[in-house]
């Protein structure tokens, strides 16, 4: 995206010339600045960066209009603004590419205030006009909401939207420097090379006082093209590359480029002092559906692929996870019996194998029968488990569910959607991958989820998000914040997730 920059002009110049020159007052310009110039963070869009789009040179296809940036029906977009911003205008409309049956709802928000909305809008109604005063702000988003139909199909117009300024120049502000110390959740995340990071499906394990994180690299695509990505950190914010740490070109032939390896995970075996990655293997369609088991000296690789296998039950393994327990026991956590049912099972103490013979109730367990959960997340805090789960809908964000135990193997209790506020049915447009503990705040947790693009999945997003939990509650809440920093946890956010949930739960 192009962003204009303008030099800075030393002051005496500047009263030189207005001395000498202009009377005082006259100095103004003026002009529009569009859309597609702007800085965008937090985008929640279908189409990738915003695109000023001209009826001959439109990459979407099926649009009329010139100047717009097109979003999807379910998409949000923050722009960033200068003090010298006055207003922001423009129209909106439903694409004329959209199906027929397309309607949503314009609105511009800053932060939980709407400051405007369309009313209910169909394919061909008329574009409607919106011009908002932006002075007082630094960002406001722009949101389009779905009222029914597909959102990835309705495709929707913020037609010659532009903010226009007086008197200086305006220069749409960059992140604020303290934001590059903060969680930016769904921004674009660099390692230290300045590469986006590969990590999605990904787990976090610490050693000593380093944090490692694991994932998918998708930089080429939803196969196995690449294989896992492994990052490490010091403070949970900056991440170093460590590579490849077990390429696709390792794996057995069908889980290369025509298969895919998703959502690895790193548990540590104190007994062989052995690093144990395990993930989920598949080909054909989602029909082969094994754990696989890859092994490492050292946390940062290079692993050595050992084996595929189908826990228990010789049922589908799918989405999973892994868990270690204060006792030093495994577990398996994934999406089984063709993703109807949660299974839980207990490793040996290799950390390589199931634990033999296999006992349901004893060495594995169900977790909610035929309720189509996935992409579960595990942990413990106290003496509570806690498990989050998406539902099954592919790479389309779903309601999550939270369950709670007493004991790893259950029962597990349904504790319903943890997620809180705006968008916390579609969990911020975000599918869980992982929770992790937050450093130096005791009750305090990260959830880190993937918000899949599905047409760019090595463009998907992180969405790392703190939470507290009050010891021995069944309950909590997650929030969004569009940025954060572990030293606001307990003091400006825990005051902020008091106010909006007295009590301190649902
Ligand atoms: C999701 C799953 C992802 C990936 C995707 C493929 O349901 O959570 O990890 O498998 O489906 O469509």
């Amino acid at each position: 995206m192009v962003r204009v920059r303008y030099a800075k002009i030393p002051i005496f110049l500047l009263s030189l010339s207005s001395a000498l020159i202009l009377p005082v007052g006259a100095m103004a310009t003026s002009g529009t600045m569009d859309l597609s110039s702007m800085e965008v963070k937090n985008g929640i869009q279908q189409w990738g960066e915003p695109k000023a789009l001209t009826s001959n040179g439109n990459p979407q296809g099926g649009l009329a209009f010139h100047n717009a940036v097109v979003t999807n029906a379910n998409s949000r977009l923050t722009i960033l603004l200068h003090k010298s911003c006055q207003t922001l205008a423009g129209r909106v409309a439903i694409d004329p590419g959209a199906p027929a049956s397309a309607t949503a709802q314009f609105s511009i928000w800053k932060g939980d205030t709407r400051l405007w909305a369309s009313p209910m809008l169909h394919k061909n109604d008329n574009p409607v006009p919106f011009s908002l005063n932006v002075g007082p702000y630094r960002e406001v988003t722009l949101k389009v909401d779905r009222q029914s139909g597909t959102a990835f199909t309705c495709r929707c117009d913020w037609l010659d939207t532009a903010v226009t300024y007086k008197g200086r120049v305006p220069e749409v502000v960059d992140r604020p420097e303290s934001w590059k110390r903060d969680f930016v959740p769904g921004a674009v995340w660099r390692d230290n090379n300045g590469v986006p990071i590969q990590a999605h499906g990904g787990g976090v394990l610490k050693v000593g006082n380093t944090w490692f994180w694991v994932g998918e690299d998708k930089s080429k695509g939803y196969n196995n093209f690449v294989g896992v990505h492994e990052y490490s950190s010091r403070d949970l914010i900056h991440w170093h590359d460590e590579g490849v740490v077990l390429p696709a070109s390792s794996l057995p032939e069908e889980f290369r480029s025509t298969g895919v390896c998703e959502r690895p995970k790193i548990i540590y075996n104190p007994l062989t002092k052995l690093y144990f990655m395990w993930m989920h293997l598949d080909a054909h369609r989602y029909t082969v559906s094994e754990a696989g088991l890859a092994i490492a000296p050292k946390v940062n690789g290079p692993f050595k692929y050992v084996a595929a296998i189908r826990p228990v039950n010789n049922s589908t393994f799918r989405d999973m996870n892994v868990f270690v327990d204060k006792d030093g026991s495994a577990y398996l956590i994934y999406a089984a019996e063709n993703n109807a049912t949660l299974y839980i099972v207990r490793l040996d103490r290799s950390y390589g194998a199931p634990h033999r013979p296999e006992v349901e109730g004893v060495t594995w367990a169900r977790i909610a029968p035929g309720g189509w959960h996935e992409a579960p997340a595990m942990w413990r805090y106290g003496s509570t488990y806690y498990l989050i789960a998406s539902h099954t809908t592919g790479w389309s964000p779903n309601t999550a569910s939270l369950f709670t135990a007493k004991s790893p193997l259950g029962p597990w209790v349904y504790q319903g959607n943890p997620f809180n506020g705006p968008d916390s049915h579609e969990t911020f447009y975000t599918q869980s991958t992982c929770v992790i503990p937050a450093p130096g705040h005791p009750g305090w947790f990260i959830y880190m989820g993937d918000r899949w693009n599905p047409a760019d999945l090595g463009n998907s997003r992180y969405v790392w998000l703190p939470f507290h939990i009050t010891k021995g509650s069944n309950h909590f809440d997650v929030d969004w914040h569009s940025h954060w920093n572990l030293k606001d946890l307990g003091t400006t956010l825990k005051a902020y997730v008091k106010s909006l949930t007295p009590g301190g739960s649902h």
